[in-house]
């Protein structure tokens, strides 16, 4: 894409509008009178459109799970030709069988540039995950590395929803609902099979992307915290209806099942002039996350940082947590501050959008990952350790990172790519060597 169209694309990002709110039932339309009044589906819809639901939930699960919007457009998504499979690139889905589950903990470079154009579908990699696409459970890690818009081609995804976590350069997302603004700082949401094509706003981007294949994800419960408090639902921006009327044609590539298959639109098929429901789009700005945390002495676990949880059939047990460790303060007397040593039956895929992390001195770089896989021992290293344990516990700010987990109920298996990548650090276990036995009994 050329420095024009990241122009272009940027202005027009700078322009949009949302509504607000989490989990609402919100309507839009780009045409005034193109939503139909007290029905969904009239004889005829307004202005000569078809009327299409979109369902991301079954027709009869409780009314606090149901979602599905209703698309006001100017041809129906059933109208083309058949499905063939598609270039698959570099995305794996689950269940991932290519490697044994690996108990080590390891962690990677971010991902190399890519060599020539290569748009954001084409930039998805896939790092690993868990549980079974087909399933409609666990979910799956990919990064991405992108330098050209998609232009003629769109994506949805059968198989999930997907968080998008930019780290660098901004996204332009458009989808059939409307239009989104993704810089780095924020998380775009795209649910199950809503479809969408990534503009650059930047010379170039690249970021991390949570596939969720299980429910989707939701605000957490407060409990005692209050009404308020972590992500407020008004932090959530959903799009304006905005709509396509251009004729060619367009490719649709769709994940199903984990394989990518496509089929060309004589049209484009974000042609949605109006809609209303609650399967819809958003963006949130992380820096708007309301932190939580100690003012006497240790400090909560880390799920006090849980920005979307993705329920299991578990009380308490996340198929997927999203998790942000955000600018906050740090108070605790006689505490050790940065996160404490460490085996978890959750298995933990870390990612930095910005600036450094407290409890690894050095090597966790923006763009990189780690993987702390079912109980396998991890914390702060030998830097680290030595340094909180020596600290003066006065008031201190922690303001200059963004790092977020992907925290999930099994434990995560590679792709082969991820496995053997260049990128892959070698000796990170040697960040916990030389804590040195303190013990005087
Ligand atoms: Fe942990």
């Amino acid at each position: 894409m050329s420095g024009t169209g990241n122009e272009q694309a940027r202005k027009t990002a700078e322009g949009l509008t949302y509504s607000s709110g989490f989990g609402n039932e919100h309507s839009s339309e780009a045409v005034t009178g193109a939503l139909p009044v007290g029905r969904n589906s009239p004889q005829l819809a307004p202005l000569g459109l078809y009327a299409e639901q979109l369902s991301g939930s079954a027709f009869t699960e409780p009314r606090r799970h149901n979602r599905r919007s209703w698309l006001y457009r100017i041809r129906p998504s059933a109208a083309h030709p058949p499905f063939v499979r598609a270039e698959q690139g570099a995305i794996r889905s689950a269940p991932f069988t290519d490697c044994v589950p690996d108990p080590n903990r390891l962690r990677w470079n971010p991902l190399p540039e890519p060599a020539g154009p290569v748009d954001f579908l084409s930039g998805l990699w896939t790092l690993g995950g868990n549980g079974d696409a087909t399933q409609r459970t666990g979910m799956a890690v990919h990064l991405y590395y992108t330098n050209s818009s998609m232009t003629d081609r769109v994506f949805s995804d059968a198989d999930g929803e997907l968080l998008i976590v930019p780290e660098r350069g901004g996204l332009l997302i458009r989808t059939e609902l409307g239009l989104l603004r993704a810089e780095p700082g924020h998380v775009a949401l795209i649910p199950r099979g809503v479809r969408f094509r990534v503009e650059l706003l930047d010379a170039d981007a690249r970021g991390y992307v949570c596939e969720n294949y299980g429910r989707p994800f939701e605000l957490p419960d407060l409990g005692p915290i209050g009404a308020n408090g972590l992500a407020n639902p008004r932090d959530f921006l959903a799009p304006e209806a905005a709509y396509e009327d251009v004729e060619g044609p367009f490719e649709v590539v769709s994940k199903f099942c984990g394989n990518l298959w496509k089929a060309t639109y004589d049209h484009s098929p974000l042609d949605v002039v109006a809609w209303h429901g609650n399967h819809v789009p958003y963006v949130y700005d992380l820096r708007r996350f309301n932190v939580i945390g100690s003012i006497s002495y240790d400090h909560p676990d880390p799920s006090i940082f849980t920005v979307l949880t993705s329920p299991s059939d578990t009380p308490g047990l996340a198929n997927v947590d999203f998790v942000v460790f955000a600018p906050r303060w740090l108070v605790g007397e006689d505490t050790f501050r940065p996160p404490y040593f460490h085996r978890n039956v959750m298995t933990e895929y870390m990612g930095l959008i910005e600036g450094a992390y407290d409890a690894k001195a050095e090597g966790f770089v923006p763009g990189g990952g780690s993987l702390h896989n079912m109980m396998s021992a991890h914390g702060p290293d030998r830097e680290t350790f030595d340094r909180a344990s020596a600290a003066e516990l006065k008031p201190q700010k922690i303001d200059d990172g963004l790092a977020f987990m992907f925290e999930t109920r099994w434990p995560l298996t590679l792709t082969e790519q991820a496995r053997d990548a260049g990128h892959l650090q070698r000796g990170y276990d040697d960040v916990w060597q030389g804590l040195q036995r303190h013990f005087r009994p």
